[in-house]
């Protein structure tokens, strides 16, 4: 059996474009949702791949629904509305804000009982200000949250505060899977970030491997910054597909990764501080690491459509978060 991806999935979107879409609807996704911006009966329209949702807010409740009408398919909101029910605009089909169909001209009552009827309700997991969800998860992301919020249980999320400054949202020409290879693998560190490297020690970085995650960590300098009574100066971890939560004692940032095209990859990058904590601004920052992967990522890209090249030769120590991402993605093959 092949243990790594074969390399038609980078380049062959007949490939690609269904083993993609199973994978982002079988696992979780996520935008930011700032609660306090929604109006009781706001309906907002929500891109998920080839599959449009709608976020409803009723009675103090946030439903993630299908945003095609359970009648004949026609999309039913194309923006932002405020309104107690969803009203399909073709055959004017009728549902509430959870999703229930109300009403249909040309149905009976009793032929609308059917629960096909209602428009699917998806589930939901709200971490800070990430609003995550799922078509038909194969994995719980709670229990992966809980797992991580055991490890950090020194960390408290509760004081971080969002920094619309340092966010950035970044389009690279990449296939998505190579922006994960590069991040589960703390080999290029002192190649790809040398400012990175005087923070951290590298000879101290350890992977775990886990179920549906991966968790790296990394000891800092004896003189660097580490969290505190602990010699720890960052916490990788990594929640398959695209979900990356990087801690580091000044806060948290959280990389979500969304494969737009086979070679056109959106990564997001939120950023969480806490107060008056002071983010380093030389060549370790974040945004600079960022930059630093993105060069060496977009070069392998280029260099995987030599023909001399077949597949890549993973270290068993090193390299052990990307076997795990292969065989993941490989159940979906
Ligand atoms: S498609 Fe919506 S009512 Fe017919
Ligand atoms: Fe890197």
């Amino acid at each position: 059996m092949d243990t790594l991806i074969p390399k038609a999935y980078y380049f062959d979107k007949t490939i690609f474009q269904p083993i993609t879409q199973k994978i982002f609807d079988s696992t979780w996704s996520c935008f930011q949702l700032n609660q306090n911006s929604m109006n009781q009966n706001d309906c907002i329209p929500i891109e998920h791949y080839n599959t449009p949702l709608l976020l409803s807010y009723n009675g103090n409740k946030l439903n993630l629904l299908s945003n095609v009408c359970t009648h004949r398919a026609h999309i039913l909101l194309d923006k932002k509305t405020n309104s107690n029910c969803i009203r399909c605009p073709y055959h004017g089909r009728r549902f509430d804000l959870d999703g229930r169909c109300q009403s249909s001209p040309g149905f009976s009552k009793e032929e609308l009982k059917n629960s096909k009827n209602n428009l699917l309700n998806l589930n939901q997991y709200q971490f800070l200000d990430l609003f995550f969800y799922s078509i038909k998860p194969d994995f719980e992301l709670k229990h992966i949250f809980n797992a991580i919020k055991k490890t950090m249980s020194f960390f408290d999320h509760d004081d971080l505060i969002y920094e619309k400054a340092l966010s950035k949202t970044f389009v690279y020409d990449i296939n998505w899977a190579l922006y994960c290879e590069n991040y589960l693998e703390g080999l290029h560190i002192p190649f790809v970030h040398k400012g990175l490297a005087k923070h951290i020690n590298i000879a101290s970085y350890k992977t775990f491997v886990k179920k549906n995650f991966v968790l790296q960590q990394a000891e800092a300098h004896p003189n660097q910054d580490s969290f505190v009574n602990s010699n720890i100066g960052a916490y990788y971890f990594w929640i398959f597909p695209g979900i990356m939560l990087n801690y580091y004692p000044w806060g948290l940032s959280v990389n979500i990764v969304t494969a737009l095209e086979i070679q056109k990859t959106k990564i997001q990058y939120f950023v969480y501080k806490f107060p008056n904590a002071a983010i380093a601004d030389d060549d370790a920052s974040v945004l600079n690491v960022e930059l630093e992967d993105q060069k060496a990522v977009e070069s392998v890209q280029k260099g995987l459509h030599s023909s001399l090249f077949n597949q890549p030769s993973l270290s068993d120590q090193y390299e052990k978060g990307v076997k795990k991402f292969h065989q993941l993605i490989l159940n979906y093959f």
